[in-house]
């Protein structure tokens, strides 16, 4: 059984509102706030940057999972601890010595995550699955919200839930991009524990209902 939990991206939010939407957040029955840090190298658009995600902190009464889309995330790591990460997730794509990222954000007190584009096997993953404490799954490119969800997540969800199962069950499975009340379900039935939500949460009339709408999926 999933933990069928939502991590709302602030990506979508409006900016010139920010601590609104995270009392918005506190108050409802979102599990994480999704921090997405783009440095317009990797993905073609830059989100922002830590003095926003401090601000965010200040806030926050939910934990915070970091989402880092940026060539390089090793220089980055401390900051994101600074700013309050439980999860520090690092794309597979950007990191040649993934053991070793993964490794020191163990160290700096985080958990780790590894996070693969849609191209990518979860074949591919099996290697350092024993070493990270979540997988995230793109079900979109990443660099903008708002996108459609690429239905192959499905099938990609299972296989990596039977991976994870045979080397460590432990592993937290997270899927992000295009995430709506219509695909949450069986995402969840297929073994997402958490799924994060942006545009679906901040573009509906009533975000506090969307987001337990999606619980409910
Ligand atoms: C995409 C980001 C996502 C995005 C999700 O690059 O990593 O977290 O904000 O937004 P929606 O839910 O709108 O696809
Ligand atoms: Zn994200």
């Amino acid at each position: 059984m999933s933990k069928r939990q939502i991590a709302v991206s602030v990506l979508s939010a409006d900016f010139a509102n920010l601590q609104q939407a995270i009392e918005m957040l506190n108050e409802s029955e979102a599990d994480y706030i999704h921090i997405d840090i783009m440095d317009g190298v990797f993905v073609p658009n830059i989100s922002f940057g830590f003095p926003v995600c401090d601000a965010i902190h200040r806030h926050a009464k939910k934990p915070m999972d970091f989402h880092l889309m940026v060539k390089d995330p090793n220089p980055y790591l401390t900051y994101c601890v600074r700013s309050g990460a439980e999860f520090i997730t690092v794309h597979y794509e950007t990191c040649d010595h993934l053991h070793n990222t993964v490794t020191r954000i163990k160290e700096l007190g985080a958990k780790a995550g590894v996070v693969i584009n849609p191209h990518i096997s979860v074949n591919h993953l099996n290697d350092i699955l024993p070493f990270v404490d979540l997988v995230l799954l793109m079900s979109v490119n990443p660099g903008f919200g708002g996108q459609k969800f690429i239905e192959t997540t499905y099938r990609r969800v299972i296989q990596l839930k039977e991976n994870v199962k045979a080397v460590n069950p432990g592993i937290v499975i997270e899927v992000d991009g295009g995430v709506t009340d219509q695909n949450a379900g069986k995402l969840f039935e297929n073994g997402a524990d958490i799924l994060v939500a942006g545009s679906f949460v901040f573009k509906a009339e009533n975000p506090h209902d969307a987001i337990s709408s999606l619980k409910k999926a």
